[in-house]
């Protein structure tokens, strides 16, 4: 499916779900809500993230570009190596996942900036998210919570959710379109909320950002895929950045005036000019479990002057949560694999 196609199937969501949309903005979701709801949908499995729970953690350096310095005053950009913390997960809370499925693949950042200041995010592996707003995430993990006799999320309970809400189901449909990524270091990765980069004068610029593989988008056929086994993406990472061959270019689409920029369901118009910020190369990967990126949470209201959230509430929504999941996987002892 092309970003166009998205595009109109997501105005088309916006359009038919503006009542359901009016009911739901209201209230603000209790970040305990969310938790409780991540493991009545996904299950309980103490330790590890509700989210991106397979994950592995690894290091890499950034170097900004002048054009992301005409856009942003944020140190970032200053052309000097910036460290990277970074985490790659497989999408979902088992942290059994399988490796060789077409679903979600995870990039999240910090970068250790001068004088103490980070720039966190975590990024995708789809051009969308599966929730425009809070409200209609949470609605969307209870409609898939498991039926008690099935143990199988009730197939006219989603049915009835995404009827009214037809924009949860773009996401899926993007990794239903992809093959299986061959790599981590495969796959492009978008941050799927607009941001805005500001610069000296004060001018601000909203854009999306896709970090897009250097050596290019690597999938496997489907009889590739089986024969890799559900375990193979963290020793590939592994080895193909000893071998010096995992870098991303983080490229900004540049919206412009009257774009939408406030949902995680709607790309950018096809064919938005497109900047380069700079490389992020990955310079070494964890052996095991541990690593810095472990008590991490990456929090995308965590930004350097320079970059500012854009109104999509789903920024501002995902702080608490995290906040929340990161005390309950310490409190349980926090692990990943
Ligand atoms: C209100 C909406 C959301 C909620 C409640 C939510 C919840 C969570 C939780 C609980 C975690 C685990 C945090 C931790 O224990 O450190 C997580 C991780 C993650 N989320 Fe979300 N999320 C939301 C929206 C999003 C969106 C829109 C994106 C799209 C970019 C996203 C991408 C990720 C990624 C990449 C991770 C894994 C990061 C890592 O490696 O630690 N989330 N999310």
């Amino acid at each position: 499916m092309t970003q166009k196609t998205l595009l109109v199937l997501a105005t088309f969501a916006v359009l038919t779900t503006d009542a359901a949309a009016q009911t739901s903005t209201a209230a603000p979701v209790d970040p305990n809500a969310f938790l409780n709801q991540f493991e009545a949908t996904f299950g309980k499995f103490d330790g590890y993230r509700r989210s991106g729970a397979k994950g592995i953690c690894a290091a890499g350096e950034f170097v900004g570009t002048p054009t992301a310095r005409a856009l942003s005053t944020a140190s970032v950009f200053s052309g000097r190596t910036i460290p990277v913390v970074m985490r790659f997960s497989v999408g979902g809370a088992n942290p059994r996942a399988a490796d060789n499925t077409k679903s979600q693949r995870n990039m999240a950042l910090q970068f250790d900036l001068p004088d103490g200041e980070q720039w966190q995010m975590g990024n995708i592996s789809a051009p969308v998210f599966g929730a425009s707003t809070p409200q209609q995430f949470l609605g969307r993990l209870v409609s898939l919570q498991p039926d008690p006799a099935t143990k199988m999320p009730d197939p006219a309970k989603v049915k009835a959710f995404a009827d009214v809400n037809p924009e949860v189901l773009l996401q899926g449909r993007h990794f239903a379109s992809q093959p299986v990524p061959a790599s981590f270091g495969s796959v492009n990765y978008w941050g799927v909320h607009a941001f805005g980069f500001v610069d000296s004068s004060g001018t601000r610029q909203y854009g999306k950002w896709v970090f897009e593989p250097v050596g290019g988008v690597e999938g496997l056929t489907d009889d590739e895929a089986k024969a890799k086994g559900p375990s193979f993406l963290f020793d590939d990472l592994r080895q193909r950045v000893r071998a010096g061959r995992v870098a991303f270019q983080f490229n900004l689409e540049l919206a412009q005036p009257g774009d939408r920029i406030e949902s995680a369901t709607v790309p950018l118009p096809e064919g938005r000019r497109k900047v380069n910020l700079g490389t992020l190369k990955v310079i070494s990967v964890a052996e095991d479990g541990g690593g810095p990126c472990l008590t991490i949470t990456y929090n995308p209201m965590v930004v350097p002057k320079g970059v500012e959230p854009s109104s999509d509430p789903m920024i501002a929504a995902r702080a608490a949560p995290y906040a929340v999941g990161l005390g309950r996987r310490l409190t349980e002892g926090a692990k990943q694999q």
